[in-house]
């Protein structure tokens, strides 16, 4: 009985020392999770029950073991967190200050991506690649990116600060500061704020499909106009 109680405290001393080196360590990530989802009711509820949060715990240690070359351990504890979240992100992936990834479940990160801070991820989010070629073939997200639940960002493509990825949107191609992006392709439909009109704009247009139906509908609400 006195064993018991004895291998009890030393569990709960580990936790406690667990749960307070997180707080230490992730404090902001913590936080910038609580801002970022309104669901968040307080700080024990992110740390706690989060997997997005516990997925980039797993990240730090699996990334810091890919840097000083124990790639076979820094595969492991990135597999074990696919497990126990369902967020697979490659321990040689670079991701900055802030970062959260909201739900999480079925969220890829390949090998070479970087991610800069402030970037929100939804559930289903893949960061790939398009090939089997060698070398940088993932995306590169800049600051306060945010992508939304089940887009695809594929090959080694930038994605500039301040821009949105709309839900279900396929990136192939660069996407400029402050823009957003939506469809598959993806094509944007706003830049600096103001709406692009995306018949007119030949440059971002990838889809001539969707270019001629967009066309068509113009041209129908202007023959409805002169009814
Ligand atoms: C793209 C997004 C950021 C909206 O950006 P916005 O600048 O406010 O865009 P708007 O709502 O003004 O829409 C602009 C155009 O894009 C279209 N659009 C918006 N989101 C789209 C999407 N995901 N896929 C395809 N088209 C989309 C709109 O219908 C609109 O078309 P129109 O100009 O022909 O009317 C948002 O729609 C989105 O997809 N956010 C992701 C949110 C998410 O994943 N949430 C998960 C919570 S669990």
């Amino acid at each position: 009985m006195e064993l018991l109680v004895k291998i009890l405290v030393a569990l709960l001393i580990l936790f406690v020392i667990k749960v307070s080196l997180i707080i230490l360590f992730f404090y902001s990530e913590i936080r910038a999770a609580q801002k970022r989802d309104p669901a968040a009711k307080n700080f024990f509820e992110v740390l706690f029950l989060y997997p997005g949060l516990h997925a980039l715990i797993y990240y730090r240690v699996a990334h810091l073991l890919h840097k000083i070359g124990m790639t076979f351990s820094a595969r492991f504890i990135s597999q074990l967190a696919r497990f126990f979240t369902g967020i697979e992100i490659h321990p040689g992936a670079q991701i900055g200050k802030n970062f959260f990834i909201d739900h999480g479940m079925g969220v890829v990160i390949g090998e070479t991506t970087i991610i800069g801070d402030n970037v929100l991820l939804y559930q289903g989010v893949t960061l790939g690649g398009t090939g089997l070629q060698q070398g940088k073939r993932h995306p590169t997200l800049g600051n306060s990116v945010v992508i939304g639940t089940g887009a695809k960002v594929l090959g080694n493509i930038l994605i500039g600060d301040n821009s949105y990825v709309g839900a279900n949107a396929v990136v192939i191609k660069d996407v400029p500061p402050n823009s957003t992006v939506v469809g598959v392709p993806g094509r944007i439909t706003k830049q600096e704020g103001k709406k692009i009109d995306v018949s007119l704009d030949h440059i971002h247009v990838l889809d001539p499909i969707m270019q001629s139906v967009e066309e068509l509908e113009k041209r129908l609400e202007e023959l409805e106009k002169r009814k």
